[in-house]
């Protein structure tokens, strides 16, 4: 069993409070990606849970076990860092033998999965080089399989694809999904990119200052994010936030910000005479549908769609999805609408969602 229980994890580093009072429970079986700004504790929680840090206070328990007291190698858990720290005087082959040889498992076994191992990373070529003579993306794939031959229970990974260029980047998250399904093992993945957090994890955490915001499935939190700040870290481009006012109109409540003001859909939360601050997608900012009036300043094609960004008088350009077919150029007059079932509504002082 290697579900994983974090209770009200806590680590200071002096005055320096690195994760205040993380409780997570991470599913047996389950791919789970903390992801989060630099610095807001991801590889200090990661490192409680392998035992290479000591909590200050708190439990870490894997399967039924507190293991705050016990050895990382004792476990049971596999560890892929960005460094890989692979050993540059061995072989491919001898760098995935290493977990066999110090448990000294016979020669043919440690043979026969080795094989298998690299063969699953698709590096068996590579078994007779050196690390230095593999590129960034081999020499990832050697890092994992070292990790997949010791068949831990639980993998934790540590921004393992910061250092690969972002085609390999792409191509090696669609793998770690494969892998994840082929071995069904537990993932723990540590990454400050929000994107492959969408791709490929079953459950999102998100941290921010060493504490969580939110926790849920990708669409979830693309969906409904608990705060603004959640809103802001998910999706490309980011959310347009504009800051106003509630207020009553004829028995409707109606949302007025700089040069701009709609009505709000009934029952939307906040109550008349509160700032707020309101979040809506570039997907759900409809150009050419709607009667207010803007001006294109810039639009960036993407090929499948385009990114329009145009001035409506408020405090900064708003940005909306098109299609590539709306030929668009900039100083050109557009209007549009918003489509209030894309409005996320945020408290103007705590960013906490209202609706
Ligand atoms: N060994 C350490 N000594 C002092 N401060 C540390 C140490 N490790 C991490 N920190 C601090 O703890 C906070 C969280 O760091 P870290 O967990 O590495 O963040 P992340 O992995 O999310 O970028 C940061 O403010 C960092 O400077
Ligand atoms: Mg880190």
């Amino acid at each position: 069993m290697a579900r994983i229980l974090l209770k009200d994890l806590v680590k200071q580093f002096g005055r320096v409070t690195a994760v205040s009072g993380v409780n997570l429970e991470i599913h047996d079986g389950e791919f789970l990606i903390m992801v989060g700004p630099s610095g807001c504790g991801k590889t200090t929680t990661l490192n409680m849970i392998s035992g290479l840090e000591t909590p200050t206070s708190g439990e870490v328990v894997i399967g039924d076990q507190v293991v705050n007291e016990i050895e990382p190698g004792e476990r049971g858990l596999g560890m892929v860092f960005q460094d890989l720290a692979l050993f540059p005087h061995m072989t491919v082959f001898e760098n995935i033998a290493f977990g066999l040889r110090v448990k000294s498992v016979a020669d043919e076994e440690v043979r026969r999965r080795v094989l298998q191992a690299a063969n699953a990373m698709h590096i068996a070529p590579l078994l007779d080089k050196r690390p230095a003579q593999c590129s960034g993306g081999e020499a990832q794939r050697v890092a994992l399989a070292r990790t997949i031959i010791t068949n831990p229970a639980v993998f934790l990974m540590d921004e393992p694809l910061s250092s690969l260029d972002a085609k390999l980047r792409l191509d090696m998250r669609t793998e770690l999904k494969h892998l994840h399904e082929r071995l069904k093992a537990t993932f723990v993945y540590v990454t400050h990119d929000q994107a492959e957090a969408m791709t490929m994890a079953d459950r999102i955490v998100v941290m921010r200052g060493g504490f969580i915001q939110q926790v849920g499935g990708p669409l979830d939190i693309y969906r409904r994010p608990a705060n603004q700040f959640v809103a802001g870290f998910f999706g490309t481009p980011t959310m347009n936030f504009l800051q106003g006012k509630v207020e009553t109109d004829g028995g409707r409540l109606r949302f007025r910000a700089k040069s701009i003001d709609f009505l709000l859909p009934a029952g939307a939360g906040p109550g008349s005479g509160r700032e707020i601050t309101l979040g809506v997608r570039a997907e759900h900012v409809l150009v050419g549908k709607g009667a207010q009036p803007g001006r294109v300043t810039l639009t960036e094609p993407l090929g499948d769609e385009t990114l329009v960004f145009f001035d409506y008088g408020g405090d900064a350009p708003l940005v909306a999805k098109v299609s590539p077919e709306l030929h668009l150029s900039s100083g050109e007059a557009v209007t549009f609408g918003l489509d209030e079932a894309g409005y996320h509504l945020f408290d103007g002082a705590t960013g906490e969602r209202l609706n």
